[in-house]
């Protein structure tokens, strides 16, 4: 759908409209010091804790309709005085969940939708027109979910089927030539490829993707055979090499490297809320984001813990310029300073509509956020650049 339309049909309703571009600010400091017959749950958000202090419990119930929510100043750096809410595109049935692949020289946004049936979809947000299409492809793009740009193709993570294996895809934008790249490890199925990121070091690059084992949850695939893993595929010296074992993150997803290329970010997403397969898979590891430095090897080393998802899981990641890192949670597009404090909330009771599922993943093109909420997508002019394209070519 055409921006200036929508609009028109916002201003119509004016209940909508009060609520595309309302801030709230609330101290950090009720992060973690509330009035002490607080009452708080990890399965509602923040902001529906309750609590007796009828100041706190105004500004809670304000930002329940806010779908700007800042915690720190930086945040208000970033979204700028007069933020507000445009969306992009609708649709009756869930569309827009996953990848958010900003392509720059097309002006393009490229995401997934949701699995059913044993069937999803790979579509093009054009940026400029809002028009959405389907991907065009050489070969069918099977149960695709997270991507990545580089250096000019697009590259697409396939869950498979129960007939054909588990993939990472390349597919060149401008002719919808499309190869699979990696499907296997010495003739054993991977898993499920979830996500991946291209790391550069001098001329060569590397591409860093999560396998994990919700495939065959949403595509009827084979169970996992192999460990789960972060896995390393060298182009320049045809090689594919685990480097992330499963007892250090039990579940990879979401993964990305900082824009100097010296760190990688991923999420662990041990509880998916599915109660037969969180059993399976155990409970001993955190939903949380970690980070490692890249050493000269191309190995992740010196494992830290980033942040705890305080709701459901950190699904997709992206790591602006700033350093900041931005999640996709139960609780919105939760934005972290590089020291880990949650300065922000895109919030998830707005643009969502209903709380589950929940949004997993959203594209930071340039500035503007282009948030993936299944029926809808939303965009947001930032007021600052956070992402320039120059990472994304060698
Ligand atoms: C929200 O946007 C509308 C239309 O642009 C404007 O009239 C209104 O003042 C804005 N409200 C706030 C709280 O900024
Ligand atoms: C806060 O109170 C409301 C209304 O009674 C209730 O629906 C909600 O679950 C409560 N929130 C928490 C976190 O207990
Ligand atoms: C924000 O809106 C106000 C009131 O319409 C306007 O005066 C101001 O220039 C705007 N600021 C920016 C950065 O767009
Ligand atoms: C998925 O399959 C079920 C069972 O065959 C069917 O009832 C449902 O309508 C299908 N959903 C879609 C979106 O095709
Ligand atoms: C779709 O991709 C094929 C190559 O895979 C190309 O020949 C064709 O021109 C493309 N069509 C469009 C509309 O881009
Ligand atoms: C990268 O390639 C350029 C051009 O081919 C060459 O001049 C340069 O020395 C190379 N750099 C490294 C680190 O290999």
């Amino acid at each position: 759908m055409v921006l200036t339309t929508l609009t028109f049909l916002l201003l119509g309703a004016s209940a909508i409209v009060g609520s595309t571009n309302i801030t709230i600010s609330i101290s950090s400091t009720l992060s973690y010091l509330l009035p002490s017959d607080f009452q708080g749950n990890i399965n509602q958000n923040f902001i529906d804790t309750n609590t007796s202090d009828s100041s706190v419990s105004r500004l809670f119930s304000e930002a329940q309709k806010a779908p700007f929510i800042a915690y720190d100043p930086e945040f208000l750096d970033i979204i700028g005085p007069n933020a507000s809410l445009a969306l992009a595109a609708e649709r009756k049935q869930p569309f827009a969940s996953e990848a958010g692949v900003w392509v720059p020289d097309r002006n393009e946004v490229w995401f997934t939708s949701p699995t059913v049936n044993n069937t999803g979809y790979l579509y093009v947000l054009n940026l400029q027109t809002f028009n959405v299409y389907t991907a065009n492809t050489s070969i069918p793009i099977l149960n695709p979910n997270g991507g990545y740009y580089f250096n000019e193709k697009v590259y697409i993570t396939g869950q498979g089927s129960p007939t054909q294996p588990p993939c990472l895809y390349s597919i060149d934008p401008s002719t919808g030539e499309t190869f699979i790249v990696v499907n296997s490890y010495f003739g054993v199925r991977l898993n499920g490829p979830n996500d991946v990121t291209w790391v550069k070091r001098g001329n060569s690059s590397y591409m860093f993707f999560t396998d994990d084992p919700l495939a065959q949850v949403y595509s009827g695939g084979e169970p996992a055979q192999l460990p789960d893993a972060v896995w390393r595929y060298d182009p320049q010296d045809q090689s594919l090499v685990p480097v992330i074992n499963r007892g250090d993150i039990l579940v990879p997803n979401g993964i990305r490297v900082s824009r100097d290329q010296t760190k990688l970010y991923i999420t662990d997403t041990p509880q998916i809320g599915q109660p037969g397969l969180d059993a399976a898979i155990g409970s001993w590891s955190s939903t949380a984001i970690y980070v490692y430095d890249i050493d000269e090897d191309l190995f992740p080393v010196n494992k830290r813990l980033f942040g705890l998802t305080r709701r459901g899981i950190s699904d997709g990641i992206h790591i602006d310029d700033f350093g900041r890192v931005w999640t996709g949670e139960s609780e919105g597009v939760v934005v972290r300073n590089k020291k880990g404090k949650v300065i922000g909330i895109f919030n998830s009771e707005v643009t969502l509509e209903n709380p589950s599922p929940p949004l997993e993943n959203f594209a930071l093109a340039g500035d503007t956020l282009v948030m993936l909420d299944l029926q809808k997508i939303w965009t947001v002019k930032l007021a600052q650049t956070v992402v320039a394209p120059s990472r994304y070519y060698i």
